[in-house]
């Protein structure tokens, strides 16, 4: 493996200066920076061979179809998917679970049946959901979470009736890091014949995902957290779903034949594809999934680990502060609050040190409700931070603290 100045030096973005201070980014939750060959792989497409997908029959139309072909096969390589036809690309996360709640309320949702979501959803996960419930009558039901931040499993096992037609949660949750027992999730649902969706967008950067071995019925995730270009995302779904569900949006490319009087869609994946798809953006992603693999998974997920521990080492022997998600099952992300201090007074301050922290209620505005509390302070970290960088953030909290005291 890369030592960690050589990983930071992938990352030209890493050396720069805020403020004229050295950069700590602490907000890869919300997007990660990009090493250099991604930045290659989008510029190539432009520069060398930029031609509309599955459009032309010239010389660059075809390269840049089959560079995007390509990266498909990496994205169904590296969740193991079975089969390409199951990898559809979206804009992103919140364009997959928008897309798959149209469809798969279109096809299978009639009035009082249910969702189930969980108490940590991102907005992303909710209101798509809330959107199609309200078109079709049908009702959402919330998994609770407990004070550490952990869903309570018998309260789903309690959810799960002959009224449940999906359940969609997280992998992992964005404002407090609490990894989710998805595999447990997946095999109550599956005991009643209810598919589940499960939403990587934290979850597919820390670690091995494989979609055969948790037996999800679809996981989406975001390039853009992964290390991959913005405007790119995945909806993976198993083939028979697919099969059966009706496309989310209409254009160019995801039809067979079309007249005035009806239209027939294309094969799958691109029955899901309409439109001019993000191709360069496609590409970038490959790139990034392959510069993963170089580093590791299972390396990324250690290191992660050690600086996650020495992260809650460092921030909870600090008076005043309290850390929000306190299971022992986490990503490497630490959402706190420092002691009559608002987080956004913490999270400006430490800009001005040259620390990039995330503040507010992160998207999951039921979270802070459970809690009582209007945000938080979010550091989330991934494999390129360091432990200086950390010691860094736990000064400037210090910092923070006296201005205020
Ligand atoms: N979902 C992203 C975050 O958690 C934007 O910050």
């Amino acid at each position: 493996m890369k030592n960690i100045a050589e990983i930071r030096a992938d990352f030209p973005i890493l050396s720069r200066k805020v403020y004229g201070k050295p950069l700590v980014y602490f907000d890869n939750g919300a997007t990660t920076q990009k090493p250099q060959c991604v930045l290659d792989a989008v510029d190539e497409v432009y520069e060398s061979y930029n031609g509309n997908i599955h459009r032309g029959v010239h010389f660059l139309s075809d390269m840049s179809s089959e560079a995007y072909e390509k990266a498909r096969e990496k994205v169904r390589s590296f969740i193991n998917a079975d089969k390409r036809e199951e990898i559809v690309f979206t804009s992103g996360t919140t364009g997959s679970i928008n897309g798959i709640a149209f469809s798969f309320g279109e096809r299978y949702i009639k009035p009082g049946d249910e969702i189930i979501l969980s108490h940590l959803e991102h907005h992303a996960n909710i209101v798509p959901w809330q959107m199609m419930c309200e078109r079709k009558g049908a009702v959402l039901r919330v998994i609770p979470i407990n004070d550490k931040g952990e869903i309570i499993l018998d309260e789903y096992y309690k959810l799960l009736s002959s009224k449940t037609k999906l359940v969609s949660v997280t992998q992992a949750s964005n404002a407090l890091g609490t990894i989710l027992p998805v595999k447990e999730i997946i095999a109550a649902a599956h005991s009643v014949n209810v598919p589940v969706l499960i939403d990587g967008a934290q979850g597919i950067q820390h670690g091995i995902v494989d979609v055969k071995a948790m037996d999800t019925d679809f996981y989406v995730f975001s390039g853009h957290k992964i290390y991959g270009p913005a405007g790119i995302g995945v909806l993976y779904g198993k083939e028979k779903w697919f099969s059966e569900l009706p496309p989310f949006q209409g254009g160019g490319d995801m039809v067979d034949k079309v007249t005035f009087e009806k239209t027939t869609y294309n094969e799958l994946p691109f029955k899901f594809e309409a439109g001019t798809m993000n191709y360069p953006a496609a590409i970038g992603l490959a790139r990034a999934l392959d510069y993963v693999l170089s580093i590791g998974r299972e390396n990324i997920a250690s290191r992660e680990k050690e600086l996650l521990s020495y992260a809650t080492g460092r921030l909870s022997a600090i008076k005043g502060l309290k850390i929000y998600g306190t299971s022992d099952r986490k990503i490497s992300t630490i959402s706190f609050h420092i002691k009559d201090i608002h987080q956004y007074d913490t999270g400006m301050i430490l800009d001005k040190i040259g620390i990039a922290v995330r503040t507010g209620t992160h998207c999951a505005q039921p979270v802070m409700d459970r809690y009582g509390i209007d945000g938080t302070v979010r550091a989330s970290l991934c494999f390129y931070n360091t432990k200086e960088e950390i010691d860094t953030l736990a000064d400037g909290i210090e910092k923070v603290k006296s201005m205020f005291a």
